[in-house]
């Protein structure tokens, strides 16, 4: 059979075999032009990106949308967290006779004694204050740090 004699035949086939390549060629360019369009417009490097991701207060937003790291304005000092999440709660308002953080008075007959002795009664216990401050699971530097910590403001 000639298919050649079948105009409606001829007539599917090229449709069929024509057409689809054109449709995909056409979206393809499409799709190709919007990334293009989309990267240029959008022209965020990767750095912006992460700080947009950041919580506020660790980075602020300039004027024009661009996004620039904090510094803290303080450096978090180890002996200072330990400090206000142990011994804080006797040794700021002065709980059972503990040198208040602060007190000069109250601390510079302490801090004469020197940082050995300081530091022995602080892990093992002395008087009223409570071996370690009860933070058991300190370390001895962690310790020390946090008496380092109050003495510094405390003269
Ligand atoms: C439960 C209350 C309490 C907590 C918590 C506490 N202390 Fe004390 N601390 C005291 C008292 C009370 C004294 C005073 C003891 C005395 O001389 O009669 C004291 C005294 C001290 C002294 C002076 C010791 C000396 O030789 O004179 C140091 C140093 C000290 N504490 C360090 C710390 C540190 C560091 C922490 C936290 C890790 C801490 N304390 C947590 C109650 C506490």
């Amino acid at each position: 059979m000639d298919l050649n004699t079948r105009p409606d035949l001829k007539g599917n086939h090229r449709v069929k075999w024509l057409s689809w390549p054109y449709c995909l060629g056409l979206f393809s360019i499409l799709f190709a032009t919007a990334f293009c369009f989309a990267d240029l417009s959008g022209s965020l490097d990767e750095k912006q990106i992460l700080l947009r991701l950041q919580p506020e207060g660790q980075v602020t937003v300039e004027a024009g949308g661009k996004v620039v790291e904090q510094k803290p304005a303080v450096a978090l000092n180890p002996g200072q967290k330990r400090y206000e999440d142990t011994c804080h709660i006797c040794h700021g308002p002065g709980l059972a006779g503990a040198p208040k953080f602060g007190d000069k008075d109250e601390w510079a007959p302490r801090i004469a004694e020197g940082m050995d002795t300081l530091l022995q009664h602080a892990i093992h216990g002395y008087k009223a204050m409570p071996p370690k401050g009860t933070c058991m699971s300190c370390s001895d530097d962690e310790i020390k740090e946090a008496i380092e910590y109050m003495i510094s403001h405390s003269k």
